[in-house]
């Protein structure tokens, strides 16, 4: 399989950007680069002074495929890339209370295992009426299929996916939207 799949589709890069206008977004964060394409349309969504925090243990396929790219485009000065796991690196954040709420948006592309860590730390890093949007979380449809049919790579990911939404639907301090475009995208509102 290519690993070009990872990269969110078009119409999802369109949605991240539309998103981001909406909400006026400047300051934000990606955890799960790869080569940079979501990163890429959040960077072009961005005002000139916006600043995108992204985040991924790997630096090469970003640095080999996507910057260069992205220098072409003009946006390099919006991007502060972090070559690192995303949960030490949110931790870090963490220690300084001015950081705490002072995101408009985050994107969760990689790690889905983690997700809910993730929720933990991104709704204290957004700000109040923030948005935490975490991709993939229909997992290629598997969560509505027979276990017994799916890959042990799908099998792998697919209780933590189930547990995201059981969680997330009853998690007070969020409202959200799952939206059906590539195989699934959970927005979060910070309510408080
Ligand atoms: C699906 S790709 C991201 C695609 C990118 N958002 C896009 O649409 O162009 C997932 C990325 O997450 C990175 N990754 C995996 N585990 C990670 C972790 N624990 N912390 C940070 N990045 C991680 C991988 O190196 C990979 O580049």
């Amino acid at each position: 399989m290519s690993r070009g799949v990872m990269g969110v589709p078009p119409d999802e890069g369109q949605f991240i950007q539309m998103i981001l206008k909406l909400v006026n977004a400047k300051k934000t964060i990606e955890v799960g680069v790869f080569t940079g394409y979501s990163l890429l349309e959040t960077a072009l969504a961005l005002p000139e002074d916006g600043q995108v925090t992204a985040i991924d243990v790997d630096n090469k396929a970003y640095e080999e495929v996507g910057l260069p790219i992205i220098q072409k485009a003009g946006v390099e000065h919006k991007i502060n890339f972090i070559h690192s796991p995303g949960i030490p690196y949110l931790d870090e954040l963490l220690q300084d209370p001015k950081v705490e709420g002072s995101f408009d948006f985050a994107f969760v592309d990689a790690d889905k295992e983690n997700y809910l860590n993730y929720h933990e730390r991104l709704l204290r890093l957004v700000k109040v009426g923030g948005l935490i949007m975490y991709d993939n979380t229909l997992w290629g449809g598997s969560l509505a299929m027979d276990e017994s049919s799916l890959s042990e790579h799908m099998k792998k990911t697919r209780p933590n996916l189930l547990k995201l939404h059981e969680t997330l639907a009853i998690d007070s301090r969020v409202e959200i939207s799952q939206i059906f475009i590539a195989d699934g995208v959970t927005l979060c509102r910070r309510l408080y």
